[in-house]
Formats: C-alpha cells, structure tokens, sequence
C-alpha cells in the first residue's frame, strides 16, 4: 500500500492574489494555519511525489478536445499561467514524475479511459495549493485533471470510480504517493455572481465527504448543484474522486465562508487511509 496521504483543498485566485485585501486576518490566518498542517501532513507521510486531483479552467484543455480524465506525463510542469503579479504566484517549473505517472496511468488505464498529456501548463487551480503545499517545489507532482469545466461532465459515479482507479494504480507501484483534491466547493467565478458562497451547502456536502456517504455524493444531480453552488460547484468531481482513493473517514481540518473576498468557501481536509 503505497499511498501514505489523501486530502482535499480549496484553490480559488483569490487565496494568494487577494490575500492583501482580506479583512478578516485573523481568518486567513487560521486558512493559512491550516495549510501549513496539511504541508507538514504530506511531508509527514514520507510522500516522494504528489497527484494533483485538480479542475483546470481551459489552461489545457479546450472544446475542441476535452478529456474527462488526463494525466500529465511531463519531466516538468510550468505554471502559473496567469499573471504571476495578478494571482501573487512567481512563474515556476515544477517537476515531474514521467516515469511514475506512466505506470499510474497504465494501470488507471485497466478500468477508466484516461487520457495522457507530455506537457501541462499549471493554472492557479494548481498553482495555489502549491504555494502553500510544495513552496520551495522540492516534490515532484503530477497534475490530473478532471473535466469540470465544460459539460457534458463526467458523471459523479465515474469520477469516484477514477478515484478507486487512482488508488488501486498507486497501490501497484513502490512510491511513496501523496493525494491531493482540488476544488471549489460552491461559487460563481468568473460570472456577476462571483464571491457568493452557499455555506450551507457547503457544509452538507463535506459532511456527506467527510463521513464517506457515498451514496449521498453520488446523487446530486448537475443541474441541482448548478442551482446551488454555481458552476464552480462542479469541481466536487476533484472531491469525491480524492474520498474514493482514499476510502477511509474524513477529518475536515478548517472551513470558512468568513473570507468573501476570497470568492470561495475556504476548506481543508484529510482522509483516514482504508
Ligand atoms: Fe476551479
């Protein structure tokens, strides 16, 4: 069993790129204590490289060709491809782990068609995490990304099913594997709704995450999590595929709705190994 950490965490732009103008500092304090923990978390486990479950926002992946499931084989990882003054991210090259994340993605392979993809530009999807995760990027990553963006999106079911995918493909290898979620839960970027947060629905759904009701995740319906938590809201495809590798309860370590500014609810969780 080679997967030594599974966790979740949020990656809204705005968590480094408006940090400046929280004003509820001692609450993005308590955010950014939080993911220290998760940092020495992943350092605790022993992991030598680490999967990025993430949502990217057409950095990548466009309408002309969108996978639902890829996975990034590149020696190296650029990033971000946003303004670096703008999102508060130096521009970086992360490395890779080529060899690992082809033998993970032969064996994910044997149950989910994934896609695969030798070059891979980091959006703030990415990049914010490892900002506060990897900040010296010492611990090669491999991006995965699921298609949250434009529908027809993968089915829940389907992105659980990569989740246990993805568990069973680290399981087969020797490396030491840290993995890591991505996602919203709900908000409105991008749209005349943005930094909205729907805390309730938040806090029914990571208790629903946390307690590894797979049955409840499974049910929501696109056009109900639309309603909701916005199309941001599509990114717990990141989620649940993260409690499926995982398998074990959660433990939610920090929520907040109380950073608006942040334009995202702000979460951070781990999951028991099972
Ligand atoms: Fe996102």
């Amino acid at each position: 069993m080679t997967l030594v950490y599974a966790g979740v965490v949020s990656h809204a732009p705005g968590i480094t790129g408006r940090a400046h103008m929280v004003e509820n500092v001692a609450e993005r304090e308590r955010l950014y204590e939080a993911l220290h923990q998760q940092r020495r978390d992943i350092v605790d486990s022993g992991a030598e490289a680490l999967v990025v479950v993430a949502a990217e926002h057409f950095a990548n992946f466009f309408m002309n060709n969108m996978p639902a499931y890829c996975i990034g084989l590149g020696e190296y990882h650029e990033g971000p491809i946003e303004d670096p003054d703008w999102l508060k991210i130096e521009r970086v090259r992360i490395p890779g782990a080529p060899q690992l994340a082809r033998q993970l993605a032969e064996q994910v392979m044997q149950s989910v068609d994934v896609a695969y993809a030798e070059e891979w530009k980091c959006d703030h999807g990415i990049m914010v995490p490892l900002n506060f995760l990897t900040p010296d990027y010492d611990l090669p990553v491999i991006p995965v990304n699921i298609n949250c963006q434009g529908p027809p999106l993968t089915p829940l079911h389907r992105a659980w099913a990569f989740g246990e995918a993805l568990r069973r493909a680290c399981d087969s290898v020797d490396d030491k594997i840290a993995l890591l979620g991505t996602g919203g839960i709900s908000h409105w970027p991008a749209t005349p709704d943005s930094g909205k947060i729907n805390e309730a629905w938040d806090r029914a759904f990571l208790q629903q995450l946390m307690q590894q009701d797979k049955s409840a995740l499974l049910a929501y319906s696109d056009a109900e999590t639309y309603a909701q938590a916005g199309q941001g809201g599509f990114e717990i495809r990141t989620y649940i595929a993260a409690a499926a590798a995982a398998r074990g309860a959660g433990e939610l370590q920090f929520y907040t709705a109380d950073l608006p500014i942040f334009a995202v609810g702000c979460t951070v969780a781990r999951f028991a190994l099972a």
